[in-house]
């Protein structure tokens, strides 16, 4: 099984790399990340020479380049993790949310389409829902509750779930 995790040197992505290869060792690992001023890459530099990791510095808007790691790589699985992820940046500079998180997520959701991909997973956040009242703790969302993003980022990672469905 191979996987290709974009994002991987990121917060959660790295941590979900450590977990796959701990948990399923015979896995081959792909990380796909343009390692932006959010990436860790230190935290994969213990299984950077792994035979079965391997690390493409790509960006997931250049449909050329993340085109040429899925001819070379084929692989089965796709996860989804690269994002700009911080809300308050989404503020200021709404631009590079929309290109990353909505059209970037075009570009891999095309390339795992096209090289028939058998699963993709998409990293949403609970945020595209909008808020919950403090004092109500009964409520939840569920993923029929209605979309209501209140920031750039919550309405470009909604955008791309839409995308994905
Ligand atoms: N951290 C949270 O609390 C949280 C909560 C809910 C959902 N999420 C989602 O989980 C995912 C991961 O979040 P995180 O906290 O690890 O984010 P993060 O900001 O720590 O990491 C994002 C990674 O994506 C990479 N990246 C950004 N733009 C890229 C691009 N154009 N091409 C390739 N790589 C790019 C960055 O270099 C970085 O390594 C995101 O999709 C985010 O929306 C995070």
């Amino acid at each position: 099984m191979k996987i290709l995790v974009t994002g991987g040197a990121g917060f959660i992505g790295c941590n979900f790399i450590h977990y796959m290869k701990s948990a399923h060792p015979s896995y081959e690992i792909i990380c796909m990340d343009s390692l932006t001023y959010a990436s860790r890459i230190d935290a994969l530099s213990d299984i950077m020479n792994d035979y079965n990791f391997r690390f493409y510095k790509v960006d997931i808007t250049d449909r050329v380049s993340v085109f040429e790691v899925f001819e070379k790589e084929k692989p089965d699985i796709v996860v989804n993790f690269a994002a700009e992820s911080h809300v308050d940046r989404s503020i200021d500079d709404p631009d590079i949310f929309l290109r990353t998180n909505f059209l970037g997520t075009g570009v891999v959701l095309d390339a795992s389409f096209k090289h028939r991909v058998k699963r993709f997973h998409q990293i949403s956040t609970d945020e595209v829902y909008g808020d919950l009242p403090l004092d109500m703790p009964e409520l939840s969302f569920t993923e029929s509750s209605a979309l209501r993003p209140s920031s750039p980022y919550s309405a470009s990672k909604a955008s791309a779930d839409l995308l994905v469905l």
